[in-house]
């Protein structure tokens, strides 16, 4: 494989792509989706099943060795199982971030692409309060799904965005899930995008969720574990649990020094950052039969050195005049 050339001028190596394969969802998560819903356009602006993975060998050429698959919900992408098992055949880690809702119908696709680890989104335990968040009726089926993984040996990380007077009463709810199960629960800081509601008095930090933690747990039961390295949660576990919790701190302690990602939309343009206001088309030069290596360097060249420019996530962040795209359009 190629060396690593993906470096940028903060010497980050990047070489895990996130690549959407639709921006479509089977939920309507509120701090996710747009409540009018996102504008459907027409299928040819979107990446077939031939050109992601076109795109994405172009990635691994230049030194690309994670792959995670995203949305929307990626598993409602049309041919998502070829794409899941094209994808495999790439000399890369393969991982996928999914609301769980379809999964019973891919264990097998999983298994035969090799895929190990399963992210599910799953921002309540309470059936009532998930249908108010996600305006959808499928908690029973993602639970069935999740227990579904675990019983055939997937690796699971469930997580859950906190929303100030939503969910964080579940903050222990959702650790003691770990007592027997083992997965691991990753609390999610409330980030800012396009149409998400989002207000810095609805974000409960870092701090904050460890203070839910303190108030349930003995201070000498919460061991601090070790992160592996570009790891986005802060990682932890109760003394005797099987498994662990994490936090995701994107707003209030931001894990950009170590960052090694990289997205791709469904519409083909290269994000190189969440936050990153500027879009790289790769697939139109591409379509046309061009070298879009030289386009992917210079995104990475003009990455910024921290959420892609923005200087503060704070209370101030809402007057602030910021063009993102809605996260179901970026995929996380
Ligand atoms: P692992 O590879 O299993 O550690 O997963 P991940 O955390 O990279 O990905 P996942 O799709 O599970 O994302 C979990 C949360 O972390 C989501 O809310 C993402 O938006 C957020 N997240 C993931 N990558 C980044 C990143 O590069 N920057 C920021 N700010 N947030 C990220
Ligand atoms: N802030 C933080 N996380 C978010 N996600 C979606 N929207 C937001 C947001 N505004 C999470 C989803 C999913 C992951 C890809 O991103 O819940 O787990
Ligand atoms: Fe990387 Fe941007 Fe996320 Fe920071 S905010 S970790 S630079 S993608």
């Amino acid at each position: 494989m190629a060396s690593p050339q993906l470096v940028d001028r903060f010497g980050r190596v990047h070489d895990y792509l996130r690549i959407s394969l639709t921006e479509r969802c089977n939920l309507r998560c509120f701090y996710c989706m747009p409540e009018c819903g996102i504008e459907l356009r027409d299928n040819a602006v979107f990446m077939t099943e031939e050109e992601t993975i076109g795109i994405a060998k172009i990635f691994t050429e230049l030194g690309v060795k994670k792959i995670r698959l995203t949305g929307g919900e990626p598993l409602v992408k049309k041919n998502a199982h070829e794409l899941i098992l094209g994808m495999s055949s790439l000399p890369v880690k393969m991982a996928i971030t999914s609301n769980g809702v379809l999964v019973d119908r891919f264990i097998q696709t999983f298994e035969k692409a090799g895929l190990k680890t399963i992210n599910i989104s799953l921002d309540s335990i309470d059936k009532y309060k998930f249908n108010e968040i996600t305006r959808r009726d499928y908690h029973d089926r993602i639970i069935n799904n999740i227990h579904l993984l675990l019983s055939k040996g997937f690796r699971v990380k469930l997580n859950a965005v906190v929303i100030r007077g939503v969910n964080e009463v579940e903050i222990p709810q959702f650790i003691e899930l770990t007592k027997s199960f083992d997965l691991s629960v990753r609390f999610i800081e409330f980030m800012p995008f396009d149409g998400n509601q989002w207000n810095w008095d609805k974000m409960l930090s870092y701090k904050e969720i460890m203070e839910h933690v303190a108030s349930a747990y003995d201070q000498d039961d919460v061991i601090r574990l070790n992160d592996e390295p570009n790891d986005t949660s802060k990682n932890y576990k109760i003394k005797g649990f099987k498994g662990s919790f994490g936090i995701i701190s994107p707003v209030s302690s931001p894990f950009c020094e170590s960052c090694n990602r990289l997205r791709l939309t469904a519409d083909g343009r290269l994000k190189n950052c969440l936050f990153g206001q500027e879009e790289f088309n790769l697939l139109e030069p591409f379509r046309n039969g061009e070298d879009i290596k030289p386009i992917i360097l210079n995104a990475v060249q003009a990455k910024h050195k921290e959420r892609g420019g923005i200087t503060a996530l704070d209370h101030t962040f809402a007057d602030q005049k910021w063009a993102n795209r809605s996260m179901t359009t970026i995929g996380g």
